[in-house]
């Protein structure tokens, strides 16, 4: 009822929580916009419930479309598409072309159902932020900014989903997140990515999805990631932060169960382990909010290996 009379309700899904408000009512999507302190030149992804709610958002739906749908619907996954005239420009950010993903959430898919229309959903944490994984999460963010918020629990997955263009000739990957290069080239063969998210962005270079323009899920300390070999990374990391405590600074410092206990000073958590990198992106966002409560002011971390969820 809340989302049918234009209202916002923050609620679970397998990859973050999402501030969700009613995909086709352009004064919902402003809502959003307000609640998050987030520029309206950023389109939101509209939330379906079934195969079939996708049609009446979309012009053509491209033969790669097809495939993944089948591959990973519902799942973490997130497709660009040509928009048809029924959803709004105020949904897409002035775009012709609309994002949409089916969320494999039994909280969330029945509320899409139950709701009765496309849900625009954003992460639902304050522009800029790291992305909510719990409702507490979304509390902090927006407590008594919306209407309400769905406690489903920590989510499962705790990164967001992964992002295709399927209309252009080639998909491109204009997102990185829970579904991997590797499973969408076994699907579709030729992917891109698209080389804005590559490195840091140098002028001229824009990336495709508008988002990622912007400085995201960063923690208010300044973080720096040490790479190379495991017992040099700790040995390096130890000394930085041993600089700057000496500076009276507060150091949080990211290790894993192998590692946390090698060291000695600072304020040190372990984000997961290594022999399971699920574990690393599922305590990702929760770890940098702590660090934010803690007050640190540097942030050192160790680096992780780029292929599948990494
Ligand atoms: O996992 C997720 O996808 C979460 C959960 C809540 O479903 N949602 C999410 O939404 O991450 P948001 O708004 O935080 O990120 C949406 C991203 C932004 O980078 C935006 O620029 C991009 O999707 N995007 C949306 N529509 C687009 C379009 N038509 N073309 C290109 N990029 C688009
Ligand atoms: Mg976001």
């Amino acid at each position: 009822q809340v989302l049918r009379e234009g209202g916002l309700v923050a609620f679970p899904t397998e990859t973050v929580y999402g501030l969700g408000g009613n995909a086709l009512d352009e004064d919902a999507a402003k809502k959003i916009y307000a609640a998050k302190g987030r520029p309206c030149d950023n389109p939101l992804i509209a939330h379906i419930s079934c195969a079939e709610e996708l049609e009446p958002l979309v012009k053509e739906i491209p033969e790669a479309g097809r495939r993944l749908m089948e591959a990973f619907w519902p799942g973490p996954l997130t497709m660009i598409f040509p928009k048809s005239s029924k959803v709004p420009y105020g949904t897409t950010g002035g775009l012709d072309t609309v994002a949409v993903r089916m969320p494999d959430d039994p909280i969330a898919n029945r509320l899409i159902a139950l709701a009765g229309v496309p849900i625009a959903a954003p992460s639902a944490n304050t522009s800029g932020r790291p992305s909510p994984t719990t409702a507490d999460h979304v509390w902090q963010d927006m407590n008594g900014r919306i209407e309400m918020i769905i406690d489903g629990g920590p989510v499962g997955i705790g990164v967001e989903s992964t992002i295709v263009d399927v209309s252009s000739p080639v998909p491109a990957v204009l997102r990185p997140g829970a579904i991997t290069m590797e499973m969408l080239r076994e699907v579709l063969g030729e992917v891109t990515i698209d080389p804005a998210i590559l490195g840091p962005m140098s002028p001229g270079v824009r990336p495709k999805a508008p988002g990622m323009k912007y400085r995201h899920y960063a923690p208010k300390a300044e973080l720096t990631i040490v790479e190379g070999e495991i017992k040099e990374v700790i040995a390096k990391i130890n000394s930085l932060a041993a600089e700057k405590l000496e500076e009276g600074l507060k150091v949080g410092i990211i290790g894993t169960e192998e590692t946390v206990g090698c060291y000695p000073a600072g304020d040190v958590k372990s984000i997961g382990t290594r022999e399971d990198e699920a574990t690393i992106a599922g305590s990702l966002y929760g770890i940098l909010r702590e660090f934010d409560n803690d007050g640190v002011d540097y942030i050192y971390s160790e680096a992780f290996a780029t292929g599948g969820i990494g």
